[in-house]
């Protein structure tokens, strides 16, 4: 009766993949989940396909081996590399990413002048999932790209209110502003963390799109349809966090950003 109660694998290269995770939170309190932040190689919008290709196979590997029943790839980037389905399969375990079909229909589904703006690492441009995507949905669609480079390092060190943050953010959006865009998604998971500042700059007239919510409940149904949901939902499912990197800065950022949900962090080797 209590259905599977194995933990669910969750990545990122830093603390971009709380967004995803809080959302995931908010619709199954009752799932256990382990986060990885690569914080050691972060940024991956940086890095190139072969490295990011390896550093996900290495922690996909490592989640596998703390039995996880499904993986979560909570960076854009890399889903841009690894995923052309709404899902995959590591070893049995299914393997969803933060760009599929919801996300995209999402956006379609607000956009009335069909501009849209995609807002990610070069890398997620570059690898040209969105606007696959949309074209097979609706190849009329124009999509304009900006890449959120210098941010990724501010919102890591939890500069998300800072004066700085905000002349960048004002920066990265002005070209896809002058398009006339009608709808922005988020396609760095970095960016829901600053979401306050961009609706500001962007003003009522452009629509954001968070992927992460229309990801988590893809997660859901993937879930249910592998039959490996958790049945007992009285209790709270437990969190635990792993970083490359420092975890005590991990564990700052992360509390700033979605409060008491980080509480302990280890530093792994993630050949262990
Ligand atoms: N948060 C990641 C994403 O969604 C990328 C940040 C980075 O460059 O590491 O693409």
């Amino acid at each position: 009766m209590s259905g599977d109660t194995r933990p669910i694998g969750i990545f990122d290269s830093g603390v971009g993949g709380l967004s995803l995770l809080r959302e995931l939170d908010v619709l199954m309190p009752y799932e256990d989940f382990i986060y990885v932040g690569d914080t050691a190689r972060i940024p991956y919008g940086a890095k190139t396909e072969q490295q990011i290709i390896s550093y996900s196979h290495e922690i996909m590997d490592f989640l596998r081996r703390r039995d996880c029943k499904m993986i979560i790839i909570a960076c854009n980037t890399v889903t841009g590399m690894l995923t052309e389905r709404d899902h995959l399969e590591c070893e049995g375990a299914p393997v969803v990413g933060i760009i599929n079909y919801g996300c995209i229909t999402a956006a379609l589904y607000v956009t009335y002048n069909f501009r849209i703006g995609i807002w990610g690492t070069q890398l997620t441009i570059d690898s040209g999932l969105y606007k696959r995507y949309m074209d097979n949905i609706d190849p009329t669609v124009r999509l304009f790209a900006q890449p959120c480079t210098d941010l990724v390092a501010l919102i890591e060190q939890g500069a998300i209110g800072s004066p700085d943050t905000r002349d960048l953010t004002e920066n990265y959006l002005r070209p896809m502003l002058r398009e006339d865009i009608d709808t922005l998604v988020l396609a760095c998971t970095h960016l829901p963390f600053i979401r306050g500042i961009i609706q500001d700059i962007v003003t009522a007239a452009v629509t954001l799109i968070d992927p992460a919510r229309r990801t988590a409940v893809l997660c859901m149904k993937v879930l249910t349809d592998n039959r490996i949901a958790r049945a007992d939902r009285c209790e709270l499912g437990r969190k635990q966090f792993y970083v490359t990197g420092d975890p005590d800065s991990f564990k700052e950022t992360g509390r700033l950003l979605v409060g008491r949900m980080v509480d302990r962090v280890e530093k792994v080797d993630l050949s262990s």
